[in-house]
C-alpha cells in the first residue's frame, strides 16, 4: 500500500527541493496526459471490412477529454459516423444524441472533434438503417492514472498549494455545482481536493468515516460531517 508514504512527515524539512521534483512530475505528467488527450486520434474506416461495418483504431484505452475521429468512406454506400453522448453499456442503439460527420459519400474524409466526459463505454453507429444493419461499435474511455501526482503532491505539498493547477484535475470552475453541490465545491476548492484527486476518481467513494479512512489529515484539519456529505454531493453529481 501507499499509506507508508504518508507517515513520512520529516520531509516536509526538504520541501522546497521536494516541490520542485513535484513539479517536474507534474509536468511529465501533463506532458503524457496531453499527448494522449490532445493527441487522441482514432482513425475511423467506414464500409470494411464490409459494407455496414466501421474498423475504428484504436477503441479502446482512450482517454477521457478531446479526441479526433478521422473518419473516411472505404465503402460503396454513403455513411455517417457518430459518437453517442451517454456512455452505455453495450452498442444496442441505433440513433442517439451525439456528435456525427456529416454522410458521407464513398471516398469521402471527415474529421470529427468531440469529448468523452467520463470514463466508460460510448456507442458509435452509422444513420439508423445502418446501424440497423450492425453499424455500430463501442469506445472505451478511461481516466488518466493518476496515482504518481496523488502520491508525490503527499509528501511534498504544503496546506497552502503553490501547485495548484495540476493537470490531471479539472479545474473546478467549469464544472458547475448543482444548488446542492456547491456548497461540496466550495469544500473541495477549500481543501485542495482537487491538487490529489480528479473529481471523477472518487465518485461514489467518499462516505462519512472519510476523516478516519484518509490516508491524511486533510490541510484545514478534519471536515465536519455536514462537509463530508457536501462535498460528496459535490463529487458524485459532477
Ligand atoms: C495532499 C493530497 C490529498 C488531498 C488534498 C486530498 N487527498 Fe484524498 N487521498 C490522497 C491519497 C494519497 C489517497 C490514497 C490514494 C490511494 O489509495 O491510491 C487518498 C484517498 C482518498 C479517498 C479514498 C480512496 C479512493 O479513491 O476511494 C477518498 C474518498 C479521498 N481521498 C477523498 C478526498 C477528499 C474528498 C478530499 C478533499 C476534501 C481529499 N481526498 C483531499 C491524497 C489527498
Amino acid at each position: 500500500m501507499m499509506r507508508s508514504l504518508h507517515r513520512d512527515s520529516t520531509i516536509r524539512a526538504g520541501f522546497v527541493a521536494l516541490a520542485v521534483v513535484y513539479v517536474l512530475v507534474a509536468l511529465l505528467t501533463a506532458l503524457r496526459a496531453s499527448g494522449a488527450a490532445s493527441g487522441t486520434q482514432v482513425k475511423v474506416t467506414a464500409g470494411k471490412p464490409t459494407e455496414y461495418r466501421f474498423i475504428v483504431t484504436p477503441s479502446t484505452g482512450l482517454a477521457v477529454g478531446a479526441v479526433r475521429f478521422v473518419v473516411t468512406n472505404a465503402g460503396k454506400q454513403p455513411h455517417q459516423f457518430k459518437v453517442c453522448g451517454v456512455a452505455v453499456t453495450a452498442a444496442t442503439l441505433k440513433t442517439c444524441v451525439g456528435k456525427a460527420t456529416r454522410l458521407l459519400k464513398p471516398g469521402q474524409t471527415a474529421t470529427l472533434l468531440t469529448s468523452f466526459p467520463k470514463a466508460g463505454k460510448y456507442e458509435y453507429l452509422s444513420t439508423p438503417v445502418d446501424a440497423a444493419k450492425g453499424m455500430k461499435g463501442l469506445l472505451v474511455a478511461k481516466v488518466a492514472v493518476v496515482s504518481t501526482p496523488i502520491t508525490t503532491a503527499s509528501v511534498t505539498r504544503p496546506s497552502t498549494t503553490p501547485v495548484g493547477t495540476t493537470p490531471t484535475v479539472p479545474a473546478v470552475t467549469t464544472t458547475s455545482g448543482s444548488a446542492s453541490g456547491s456548497a461540496g465545491q466550495i469544500v473541495w476548492t477549500n481543501v485542495g481536493c482537487g491538487s490529489c484527486h480528479s473529481l471523477t476518481s472518487l465518485k461514489g467513494n467518499v462516505n462519512s468515516s472519510l476523516n478516519s479512512t484518509h490516508p491524511e489529515p486533510f490541510p484545514g484539519g478534519a471536515l465536519s460531517q455536514k462537509q463530508i456529505a457536501d462535498v460528496a454531493a459535490y463529487i458524485n453529481g459532477s
